[in-house]
């Protein structure tokens, strides 16, 4: 297959607005149709009332997400009006999950909506604009392409990250575990991996372009299982090793992992490579065995807990994100203390906690003993003030500690620059723009809501 994108220029110069919703894969990837879309003249403006195309990367996740998408889209038809009416064209397009899922209910109910993608399907957009250019109707594209987009999106020089010291590099896709509440699995297709050496590539120009913190990405991304450059099937573990080889890559993470697939090869990576940041985001959604069971995680509370244990062995200043699911169809007060002994007894530096909703298709939707909304509503108040006390506890315990930050950027005040800590905490500190881009050791002497306060007491830091 030939990806006209590459090979078509044109002097046209056309207004590019993107809208995302949802993970920080579907970040990337709209990054990604930025610049499959650039070599047809798509430039990035800022505002969609000028621009000749708007796509709209969509999130399915949690209730009312179809509802948002149609009212965003009633705001896009009258600036499609307003500028027709004006004899400029623009075209619509919705893309992301709610697509994948909800793809003809749009072109129904939405019929201004001039292409709906799903997401493994992007490499063919400059494909899809110029037939609805052709046919003057709507294109629909939700299959599952035998092909694999990466391996058909153009080699860019990384634009998405020019001038940025962090980015985020989409390593594997889709998902397989079928958890009872889920819709990723329906949404984005079956589990697969980018070969090892596309992912070292994209990672090399990336650190090219002044990258030095890069994020894996992944529904399951510890799931990796990538084509290795020797023909063997290579772990994340294996991946790791090999991009902390990139000079000037001084920075790695990794998200979303999944406990089941925290294996020991990973773990014994965070003792092996500095590179790997000492903070993990592994959701594990309940504390109680039953519900564990029910929800189809393939782990119970005590084997997380052994997982932890075993990565705060190998790197003492591992510290913990997660997140949480109160109110699945049968959980009881009993089963939510479960989740509230697990916090405890693990410690989260950060979490994110959400009240179950029913998603259509998923097997947890139609199961008998769904929660009462006002039981939802209290469990999750009670989960969300413990968590926020770990996380300002946390917090808390690294005053007086002196640790490395990344410098990103200007500070909210005059003579303040900020970076990022090991645990993607923002640091504030008094200096000057030419430290940007430069990780200090800094001693932290505040607390802010969301953020720290500390003096760089040493402009360089041995990794
Ligand atoms: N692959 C990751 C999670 C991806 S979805 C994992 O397995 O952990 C991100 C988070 O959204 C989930 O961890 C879960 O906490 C939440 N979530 C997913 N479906 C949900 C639903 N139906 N209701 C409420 N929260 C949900
Ligand atoms: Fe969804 Fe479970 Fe897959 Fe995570 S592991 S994406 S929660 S089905
Ligand atoms: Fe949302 Fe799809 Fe990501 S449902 S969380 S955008 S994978």
């Amino acid at each position: 297959m030939t990806l006209s994108a590459t090979t078509t220029s044109t002097s046209t110069r056309r207004g590019l607005h993107v809208i995302t919703w949802g993970c920080q894969m579907n970040v990337y990837d709209s990054a990604r149709m930025s610049d499959v879309l650039r070599p047809l003249g798509y430039e990035p403006v800022d505002a969609p009332d000028h621009a000749d195309m708007i796509i709209l990367n969509t999130c399915h996740i949690r209730e009312k997400a179809v509802e948002k998408v149609f009212s965003e889209l009633g705001r896009l038809r009258n600036i499609k009006n307003t500028r027709e009416a004006e004899g400029k064209q623009t075209v619509i397009a919705v893309a992301g999950c709610v697509a994948q899922a909800e793809g003809q209910e749009i072109l129904s109910r939405a019929p201004y909506v001039d292409i709906v993608m799903g997401p493994q399907t992007y490499h063919r957009l400059p494909e899809m604009v110029a037939r609805a250019a052709r046919a003057g109707g709507a294109v629909i594209e939700t299959d599952f392409p035998a092909e694999q987009k990466f391996d058909f999106l153009p080699d860019s020089a990384a634009p998405q990250t020019a001038g940025n010291l962090t980015a985020f590099l989409t390593i594997q896709e889709g998902c397989d575990k079928f958890c009872s509440f889920c819709v990723v699995p329906y949404t984005r297709g079956a589990e697969s991996s980018r070969p090892v050496t596309s992912v070292i590539a994209e990672a090399r120009r990336m650190v090219e372009s002044g990258v030095q913190e890069i994020s894996l990405l992944g529904q399951n991304v510890n799931a990796y299982h990538g084509e290795g450059p020797d023909g063997k099937t290579w772990g994340l573990a294996d991946l790791a090793y090999e991009l902390a080889k990139i000079p000037g890559l001084t920075r790695i993470r990794y998200a979303t992992s999944h406990p089941r697939d925290m294996d020991d090869s990973l773990i014994n990576a965070h003792r092996d490579l500095p590179e790997l940041m000492p903070f993990l985001h592994l959701p594990v959604q309940s504390g109680s065995d039953r519900i564990l069971t029910a929800m189809n995680r393939g782990h119970t509370a005590d084997e997380y807990r052994e997982i932890i244990k075993k990565l705060r062995d190998v790197r003492p200043d591992m510290a913990l994100s997660s997140d949480f699911i109160v109110g699945h169809p049968g959980e009881t007060d009993e089963d939510f203390e479960q989740t509230m002994q697990l916090v405890r007894d693990v410690g989260f530096a950060l979490a994110y906690s959400f009240k179950y909703s029913q998603r259509p298709g998923t097997p947890a939707a139609g199961a008998p003993l769904q929660v009462p909304e006002h039981v939802k509503d209290t469990r999750l108040q009670a989960l969300q003030a413990l968590l926020r006390q770990q996380q300002d506890d946390f917090a808390e315990s690294l005053i007086g500690q002196t640790i490395s930050v990344l410098l990103t950027g200007k500070g909210r005040k005059p003579g303040q620059i900020t970076g990022r800590s090991p645990w993607l905490q923002p640091v504030h500190i008094t200096g000057t723009e030419e430290l940007i881009g430069q990780t200090v050791s800094v001693t932290i002497t505040e607390r802010l809501t969301n953020s720290l306060n500390g003096i760089m007491v040493k402009e360089t830091v041995d990794a």
